[in-house]
């Protein structure tokens, strides 16, 4: 019986043998290439090769509980965002009590190995603790309460949390102010409600970069100037605003020149550019008969290498981060939001690199 050692030692002779002396023998390996065939493959890791930060939304039970997840987000990124457990609802426990435990986890573990921490999120509709919902407060009660909450985490972190996303999707598709129930319905002038909440902000960490999030801000082209009608009130009465992100929860089927057009307008603002929630769907019918084929996983690769050559486009000054949704295809949210055969990061589920690591990697300058 031929075994594997044999074959390999066989292989290994001869690609010495087809070398000249300068030449560098180059191992290729599913974990190195990411499975491109590229006969080059870069080995260096995300945050080795950026210039700017390359982030994961990660959660405290995934890295406490398997080190291989934990030793992943360890290679490959240098920032990190809670997937929820910095949002008001997983903090702001009761009327009197807040639960920091996997917010100081998660700070903690950033600062042990040398990672930052972009802050996710102060301010969001979908994320108001049910009893705050429930107490009906008035404009004036609603907003030193929340005041109170924007100064007192902001404030515990300060110097440890670079960044944060203070307000988070405001904005419905089309550029209306977004229909929810929550602030919308009691602040005669939400917009000035917000602002106000970057104020207190900048006020607890003058340090800290302050960014407004929301989804779709490269594609949808009403929503992208309402939110540059917002910096431009906001630049005119001093609310401190550093950046801008667009979640990019996006597909290989994504219009890619409307993405480009719609990312040079959202560049126009001057502010930093966050890419803050990156993850790529493959799965774009949501079939249940749906294989992620090599074809399919070259296509996603495409895709990761068209935003990072995008992103590397943007004046330096505007770089911030690009951060991923997750670290793995073995976790992501898209499994129950979108369809449970997803495969939208750049790990597959027994992290190896995919190619989409690659496609990543070849846009980055
Ligand atoms: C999602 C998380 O991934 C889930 O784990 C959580 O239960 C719900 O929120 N836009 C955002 C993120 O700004 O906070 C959302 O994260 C995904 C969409």
């Amino acid at each position: 019986m031929i075994n594997k050692q044999y074959i390999l030692g066989l292989l290994t002779v001869l690609l010495f043998a087809s070398c000249s002396n300068d030449e560098k023998v180059v191992f290729i390996n599913a974990d190195e290439d990411g499975g491109t065939g590229n006969p080059n493959p870069i080995t260096q890791t995300l945050k080795e090769k950026a210039k700017f930060k390359v982030g994961a939304a990660v959660k405290m039970k995934d890295l406490q509980g398997e080190a291989n997840y934990k030793n992943a987000v360890i290679k490959h990124y240098n920032q990190i965002t809670a997937e929820f457990e910095m949002k008001m609802a997983s903090i702001w426990s009761s009327s009197t009590a807040y639960n920091f435990t996997a917010a100081d986890y998660l700070v903690g573990f950033a600062k042990d190995n040398n990672m930052e921490v972009h802050g996710h999120t102060l301010v969001w509709y979908d994320s108001f603790p049910e009893w705050f919902k429930n107490a009906k407060y008035d404009s004036i009660a609603f907003e030193s309460k929340v005041k109170i909450y924007i100064t007192d985490v902001v404030g515990r972190y300060k110097g440890r949390v670079k960044s944060w996303d203070v307000v988070n999707e405001v904005f419905a598709d089309g550029g209306a102010l977004r229909n929810e129930t929550v602030i919308k319905p009691i602040f005669n002038d939400p917009i000035g409600f917000y602002g106000r909440c970057f104020k207190y902000a900048k006020a607890a960490d003058p340090e800290a970069k302050l960014f407004y999030n929301d989804y779709s801000v490269v594609l949808d082209g009403g929503k992208r100037a309402a939110i540059k009608k917002m910096v431009t009130r906001f630049k005119a009465n001093g609310i401190p605003i550093d950046g801008v992100g667009d979640q990019f929860h996006y597909a290989t089927d994504t219009n890619r020149q409307t993405m480009k057009t719609g990312f040079t307008d959202m560049a126009s603002t001057g502010l930093l550019i966050h890419i803050s929630e990156l993850d790529i769907k493959v799965n774009t019918a949501k079939s249940d008969s749906y294989v992620f084929t090599d074809a399919e996983a070259q296509k996603q690769a495409e895709t990761y290498k068209y935003i990072t050559t995008m992103y590397e486009e943007l004046p330096q000054t505007q770089k911030f981060a690009i951060s991923t949704w997750g670290v793995t295809d073995k976790y992501t949210w898209l499994t129950g939001f979108w369809h449970s055969k997803e495969y939208p990061l750049l790990l597959d589920a027994d992290y190896n690199k995919k190619p989409a690591y690659q496609g990543f990697l070849d846009g980055l300058k």
